[in-house]
């Protein structure tokens, strides 16, 4: 039962739930896991805030917390491109794996970060840094890599689609509802981020590159935020039977007028652009609402698939970073195996008369 060691980096809205799920459900990651998980220490900017855990094991040095030896996984949820890049490389160079909810960074730097992982053998995973819990990045890589996927198309930011709710649901103030999506922790450190959807193109970067096993940077997106949306729009919009959602779309176009196309060797290319677009309400994005995000892919083989879920806030968020921490000890420590039949908990099944005779929707 070698003890799998992890560092988390920043304890802010995501750090501190991941924290809290990691020492609540102890007992759960260890089974799941098939060795004990252990929090060796928190890297923060400020060791005067009261966070309600052991002062020792909070530290200003992240770097130092990162190089201990007995840190076998890093958790990166302090945000923006410096320092956590060059943590995040450290930690990759030491060959320790690596889970982390950057968006911003993931956007403009997987390539070399991924290089790094490559180096080392270790773990690069980011399921968190799209669509908060919503389980998106690894159906990509993993469920849908023998099919072809020509267009991924969601509601990738919730800050933005808390506020645009708001306004169609019940005419609510713009700057207001803003005020209270950072209360409620979706907004970025800086919500311009957010509403003039760097954000969502950051997101839509990442699933492009994933979706067409290319390499797509946030420079490569076309942007609009929802900043000149207002109350007028939203009624315009609903006097046609639409909403407006802030859309991510990425998708398979064919080669450029008097290019040659596919069929005489033409390539076609990829185009990755966020915008606010008018949703007719019978779609089914129209329906996602508040923080919640959803995400539709459509896949040669598959078929439409679509995805919804919390898309941000700390508890949502932290339950992504710790599938993927599961994932990475496994890999690490296992060869990638679940433990076997000897963790399941002998758990009865209720006889049927004991059970609801309905279940409530
Ligand atoms: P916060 O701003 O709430 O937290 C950032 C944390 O990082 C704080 O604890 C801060 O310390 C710490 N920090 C900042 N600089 C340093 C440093 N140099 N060394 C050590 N610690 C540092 O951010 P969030 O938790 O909201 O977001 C974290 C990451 O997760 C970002 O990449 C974000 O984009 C991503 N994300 C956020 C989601 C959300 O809903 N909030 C959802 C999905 C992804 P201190 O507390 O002392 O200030
Ligand atoms: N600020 C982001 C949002 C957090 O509102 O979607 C989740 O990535």
């Amino acid at each position: 039962d070698h003890p799998i060691g992890v560092a988390v980096l920043g304890m802010g809205t995501v750090g501190t739930e991941v924290v809290r799920v990691l020492r609540e459900n102890a007992a759960d990651l260890r089974a799941r896991v098939g060795a004990p998980v252990v929090l060796r220490g928190v890297a923060v900017r400020n060791l005067a805030t009261d966070r309600g855990i052991p002062a020792e094991l909070l530290t200003t040095d992240a770097a130092a917390l990162v190089n201990r030896d007995d840190v076998d996984i890093v958790v990166e949820v302090i945000g923006g491109i410096e320092p956590a890049r060059a943590l995040i490389k450290s930690a990759l160079n030491a060959g320790k794996s690596v889970v982390t909810a950057n968006k911003a960074l993931l956007a403009d730097y997987t390539g070399e970060l991924a290089a790094a992982a490559e180096r080392h053998r270790a773990d690069l995973y980011f399921e968190a840094a799209v669509a908060g819990a919503i389980p998106v990045v690894r159906p990509l890589i993993q469920s849908l890599s023998g099919d072809r996927v020509n267009r991924v198309v969601g509601i990738v930011n919730g800050t933005t689609n808390f506020i645009l709710s708001a306004m169609d649901e019940t005419g609510a103030d713009y700057s207001q509802t803003l005020a209270e999506a950072t209360r409620l922790g979706y907004a970025e450190a800086d919500p311009t981020a957010d509403v003039e959807g760097y954000d969502a193109a950051a997101k839509a970067a990442i699933l492009a590159s994933l979706a067409f096993h290319t390499r797509v940077t946030a420079a490569d997106v076309y942007r609009e935020g929802i900043s000149k949306i207002s109350a007028e729009d939203l009624e315009t919009a609903s006097a046609v039977d639409c909403t407006v959602k802030l859309l991510a779309i990425c998708e398979r176009v064919p080669a450029g007028a008097g290019e040659p196309g596919p069929e005489a060797g033409g390539k076609e290319r990829i185009s990755v652009r966020v915008y606010p677009a008018l949703v007719p309400r019978r779609h089914p994005l129209a329906a996602v609402n508040g923080a919640f995000n959803a995400v539709v892919v459509e896949a040669e083989y598959a078929g439409r698939l679509m995805f919804y879920g919390q898309g941000a806030g700390g508890a949502p968020t932290a339950s992504a970073v710790l599938g993927d921490l599961v994932m990475a000890a496994r890999n690490k420590f296992f060869g990638g195996r679940a433990p076997g039949e000897s963790v399941y908990a002998e758990l009865p099944i209720a006889p049927i008369g004991d059970t609801p005779t309905r279940y409530h929707v």
